[in-house]
């Protein structure tokens, strides 16, 4: 800013770095929200290097939903939720699932959160499932390991579970003889059995071709619209926002952008899916400008902001809006 002179006419108008917001305060947990995170950080030290996984993530997602997150390979999706299946600690921010406190529980309520709490199904379909037990097998041993349900209803409970899934046929074959969707469905069945209150998939259809996918995403959308379990699924897959009405999308650590999809009835009282992309802004007013916007207009270090009445324009640093702009 060369001229002061004309400074107070651009009263509105702030300058922000992009590169880097202002150090976030802790926060204080708000309540609503079977999972949520807050300033969620999660760093990795490797051979003396420093690698932010998550950089102030932020997310919440209520009671008996069903929400995508996708982002493009290393944007931290895994480290995300190996969180929040227990089995990682974050460095710092807030994230409490179904009640829990991640980030304050101790040794036991971990065990009973793994195992009662949540429910995983991983990418690798033999992570999920042991081999040398068949479908029914792999479904009842999370219900002995637990024992909450009485002996003689484990067996009515595993077909029940099959069923929904649609894999019924298989319930005498061992993984080997499955087709790679069929394990997927099983390995949904064995993540459900004990009826967790939150089921979370890291990329279930990483293995799968297309038509095997959109078959395993109906499978989880079937099972969150029967038993109302909260779930969180982690795709690479973009078409998964035609499947489920709210997919957020991760860049660098954070939560960046999110597509609501909704049905409505047009002129003819026909139902049409529409869809609509947001920029997520954070508890003290951060948001990403997409990569497109940053390219097409050269932003770079700094941009100028003005408020108005109903939007807020961002331009280069370089340029100053005219009155036309604004
Ligand atoms: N255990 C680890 N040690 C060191 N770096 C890790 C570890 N896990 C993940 N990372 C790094 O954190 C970043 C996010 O990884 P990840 O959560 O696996 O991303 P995604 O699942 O979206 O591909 C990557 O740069 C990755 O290399
Ligand atoms: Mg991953």
């Amino acid at each position: 800013m060369t001229d002061a002179g004309t400074e107070e006419e651009y009263a509105m108008s702030t300058t922000i770095e992009l590169t880097d917001g202002a150090a976030a305060t802790p926060s204080r947990l708000v309540g609503g929200g079977e999972i949520r995170c807050v300033d969620l950080v999660r760093i990795f030290a490797t051979d003396g290097v420093e690698v932010q996984a998550l950089q102030g993530l932020t997310l919440t997602v209520e009671p008996g939903e069903i929400v995508a997150v996708v982002g493009a390979s290393g944007s931290g999706k895994s480290t995300l939720l190996t969180i929040l299946s227990g089995l990682d600690t974050p460095t710092g921010g807030s994230a409490v699932v179904a009640g829990t406190d991640l980030l304050t529980m101790g040794h036991a309520e971990r065990v009973r959160y793994q195992r009662a709490t949540v429910g995983f199904v991983w990418q690798q379909t033999s992570r999920n499932l042991l081999p040398y037990l068949t479908a029914a097998e792999n479904v009842r041993l999370p219900l002995e390991l637990a024992g909450t349900l009485p002996r003689r209803e484990r067996a009515r409970r595993v077909t029940d579970l099959l069923d929904l899934l649609e894999v019924g046929h298989a319930a005498d074959r061992r993984p080997g003889e499955m087709s790679g969707g069929e394990q997927q469905r099983t390995a949904i069945a064995v993540a459900i059995a004990n009826d967790p209150r939150v089921l979370l998939a890291d990329e279930p259809t990483g293995e799968l071709d297309e038509a095997t996918s959109v078959e395993v995403l109906e499978a989880l959308r079937g099972v969150n619209r029967e038993t109302g379990v909260t779930t969180l699924v982690v795709t690479h897959d973009p078409t998964v926002s035609e499947h489920v009405a709210r997919t957020i999308q991760i860049r660098d650590g954070r939560t960046s952008t999110e597509t609501l999809r909704r049905t409505e009835l047009d002129e003819d009282g026909a139902e049409r899916h529409v869809a609509e992309e947001f920029a997520v802004v954070d508890r003290v007013g951060r948001l990403q400008l997409p990569q497109d916007f940053v390219q097409a207009l050269d932003l770079r270090d700094r941009v100028r902001l003005a408020l108005e009445p109903d939007h807020v324009g961002v331009w280069p640093a370089a340029q100053r809006p005219t009155e036309e702009d604004r």
